[in-house]
């Protein structure tokens, strides 16, 4: 089990406040993706909810506890994030990158074992990254790059994954094969997945439940085919859509094709 909840969080940069008193469930177990507008704040709740980012007041939660009184390593062997637009230093490779995701797991004087090696070798071939795996992160493009940290928050072999536009700077294919990933990796290995998508299609046909948000606040949360209506489009994004079936999920399909208002919230 790992549940994350917020309760009463409110999180704000300055004088910028950018949630108020928020009390969200996350359904363990499940793909949740989130969505909102730029700006609307859906980085800054992973960021929190993965610890990166204190609360200003009110607590995230995991399984009961205060997140941010936690052990770094104990949050850090359940929680591994991709952040939106992540840098590293220079000449890092990427089997070096993805390294990384196993410090959590490794003993005082950071020995590898059998099982270290097998799954940043798993990570890469999931990613497709095996053949760029002795490449400096900065000679990549920008897909490959992206690809290079989902396999390092895969090798942190954590129950819950939470993703910040994992499929940004991809072709449709690629696209397609981290959210089957994502797909897989919560069928197979029961984990929990939050991720931010902005492609609607895709967050109706890979998630178990959507978490919508607008203006420091959860506008709508559930399932897919209910969330996904004319007036959170309207809301939301400031978008007239036509609404089709998708012939393959039987879920909602969205088709802009109109502005409401200026999208954006603040
Ligand atoms: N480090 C920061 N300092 C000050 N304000 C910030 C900082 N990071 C984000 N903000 C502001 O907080 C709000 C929420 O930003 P956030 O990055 O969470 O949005 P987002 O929903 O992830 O947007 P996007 O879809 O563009 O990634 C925005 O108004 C943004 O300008
Ligand atoms: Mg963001």
């Amino acid at each position: 089990m790992s549940v994350l909840s917020t309760r009463e969080l409110s999180l704000r940069y300055g004088t910028r406040q950018v949630f108020q008193e928020l009390n969200l469930t996350l359904r363990d177990g499940a793909v949740t993706a989130l969505i909102g507008a730029n700006g609307s704040g859906k980085s800054t709740l992973l960021r929190s909810l993965s610890r990166l980012l204190s609360p200003n007041a009110g607590a995230v939660l995991l399984d009961g506890a205060d997140l941010h009184a936690l052990p770094t390593r104990t949050v850090a062997q359940k929680l591994a994030i991709l952040p939106q637009g992540p840098t590293a230093p220079e000449g890092l490779t990427v089997e070096e990158l993805v390294w990384f995701g196993r410090h959590p797991h490794q003993g005082m004087f950071g020995g590898r074992t059998a099982e270290d090696r097998r799954i940043v070798a798993w990570a890469l071939d999931q990613t497709g990254m095996t053949v760029f795996a002795s490449r400096p992160l900065e000679s990549l493009s920008g897909g490959q790059r992206q690809r290079a940290w989902i396999a390092m928050s895969l090798a942190q072999g954590t129950q819950t994954l939470l993703l910040d536009e994992p499929t940004t700077y991809l072709d449709l294919s690629h696209q397609l094969e981290v959210l089957h990933l994502v797909r897989r990796l919560n069928e197979q290995e029961g984990k929990t997945i939050v991720m931010v998508l902005h492609d609607l299609n895709q967050a109706v046909r890979y998630s178990d439940e959507i978490v919508a948000v607008l203006d420091g606040r959860v506008y709508a949360q559930g399932d897919p085919a209910e969330v996904m209506n004319r007036a959170l489009l309207r809301d939301v994004f400031g978008l007239e859509a036509h609404l089709l079936t998708d012939p393959d999920t039987g879920r909602p399909h969205v088709i802009p094709y109109g502005i409401a208002r200026k999208a954006g919230t603040r």
